[in-house]
């Protein structure tokens, strides 16, 4: 049997990006794109898989272990290519047969179209198979001299090739299959080219075809071999990525009547039935259950919501929300670490940080858990059909009972039992008839002011 490793090539910073993430770690559909890489990879079980980064990428090198323990980092120090890196990862791959190169900007290829590459390298007895497309702009891609009979002669990166290979040769992907004793050798040799002072893996082909070894290309869908160089586009595969995530939505059943103004994440689930109305963004971490709804300009991340929940319009969830059958959260409320028991509703205006509202309670607009002191987090537990009334302040750590009352305007420091009454502001004071003096005393103030002026 022969067996595959995968080397995903992340080294340098990405100069294009002009700002100081590196470019790998830039966001597309709230996950990295070497998130993606990882994912595609990691999918495909191959016996080794290593990510080339160098020395300056700490940051990237963090990630990769955080996100992918079973991957090994292969420093590039300094990164010199594509050719360069790649023969780094092959000697760090050991007795493997095939690598497989794929590249850390490329982040929406999917595994299957990678499953039924490796098929046709193997039955096409390739030493190396690339990946190729037509892209809708074709700038910045090497392009792919095929001969007459299809087989791949070379691949000519841009600045070096003619105006025919330009307009009508497919592009590189940056995906490239490799029988290892083949390209082995042929690696240590590629020349170091003078315009950037790298060496390509683009002309490994070249180099096996010399060998008379046989090279091949697949083609891809012109969407899903897009690469990042620039902001831009990074923002176009946002695009792309987020469409293709609506259609799938809209596939499975979830209603989402303006779907082109709606975000989703990379891990956003909803069930079918769901609504999702015009102007949500879902960040990572979300899953909406069948039946539930999310109204307009809510933002939500990493927050659970089951079946005939509300959600919004305005509410923002943030990570660790949990609403429970029916529950209701509304306009201008935000949840944080929250758990809201079955039918329990928070209407509006509220802030709910780490507490817990049992089944049925009712907050008040208004109501605000005092959960952090200034040093630390704590708890606030609301119990099942408590009644909090508008603009109470709850300073936890604190408990409301269950079927228990908070007035109005209350703040609340002390714990409340089951089915009390709890209220804690200030007693009213009525004068009667005594507005006009009091209307008569700031005029004369006023004045006083005025005068000294
Ligand atoms: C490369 C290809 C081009 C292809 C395009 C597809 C080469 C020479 N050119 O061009 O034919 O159409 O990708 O997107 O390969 N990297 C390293 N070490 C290095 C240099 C790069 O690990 O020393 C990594 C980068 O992090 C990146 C990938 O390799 O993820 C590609 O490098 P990049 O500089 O973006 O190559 P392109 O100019 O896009
Ligand atoms: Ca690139």
């Amino acid at each position: 049997m022969t067996s595959l490793a995968i080397a995903v090539l992340a080294a340098g910073r990405g100069t294009r990006m002009r700002n100081g993430l590196a470019k790998v770690l830039h966001p597309l559909g709230g996950r990295p794109l070497l998130g993606h890489v990882l994912a595609t990879a990691a999918a495909l079980e191959p016996a080794a898989l290593v990510v080339v980064l160098d020395p300056c990428s700490e940051e990237v090198a963090a990630y990769v272990t955080a996100e992918c323990p079973g991957a090994r980092i292969v420093w590039q120090d300094p990164p010199r290519g594509t050719g360069d890196a790649t023969r780094r990862a092959a000697e760090a791959v050991g007795d493997a047969d095939r690598l497989l190169v794929l590249y850390g900007d490329t982040p929406l290829l999917g595994a299957d179209r990678l499953r039924a590459m490796i098929e046709r390298h193997a039955t096409a007895g390739a030493a190396a198979t690339v990946l190729a497309f037509r892209p809708a702009r074709r700038e910045g891609y090497g392009r792919l001299r095929l001969a007459e009979d299809g087989r791949l002669l070379e691949i000519v990166e841009e600045r070096h090739a003619e105006p025919e290979l330009l307009a009508g040769a497919p592009c590189n992907a940056g995906v490239m299959l490799l029988e290892l004793e083949a390209a082995r050798p042929l690696l240590s040799r590629l020349p170091l080219r003078p315009e950037k002072g790298e060496s390509y893996l683009t002309d490994l082909v070249a180099a096996l075809v010399a060998a008379a070894r046989s090279c091949v290309a697949v083609e891809a869908d012109p969407e899903e071999a897009l690469g990042v160089n620039s902001q831009r586009e990074l923002a176009e595969l946002e695009a792309v990525f987020q469409r293709r995530r609506r259609e799938a939505m809209l596939e499975g059943g979830v209603i989402m009547p303006v779907p082109e103004t709606v975000f989703l994440a990379f891990d956003t689930e909803i069930g079918p039935g769901a609504v999702i109305e015009p102007q949500v963004v879902f960040g990572p971490g979300v899953r909406i259950a069948a039946g539930a709804r999310v109204r307009s300009f809510s933002h939500l991340e990493g927050a659970e919501v089951a079946a005939g929940a509300v959600v919004g319009p305005f509410a923002r969830l943030r990570p660790g929300s949990r609403l429970g059958e029916g529950a209701r959260v509304g306009n201008f409320v935000e949840t944080k670490n929250a758990v809201l028991g079955t039918g329990a509703k928070a209407n509006h205006l509220a802030y709910l940080g780490d507490a817990t509202v049992g089944e049925g309670a009712n907050i008040g607009a208004g109501t605000i858990t005092c959960n952090y002191d200034g040093v630390a987090k704590h708890r606030t537990e609301i119990g099942r059909r408590a009644f909090v009334g508008s603009n109470s302040a709850l300073v936890a750590p604190v408990r409301i009972g269950a079927e228990a009352i908070v007035g109005a305007g209350s703040t609340i420091t002390r714990d409340v039992p089951d089915r009390a009454v709890a209220v804690a502001r200030g007693g009213q004071q009525v004068k009667p008839g005594r507005a006009p003096d009091l209307r008569q005393r700031f005029a004369r103030r006023r004045a006083e002011k005025a005068a000294k002026e």
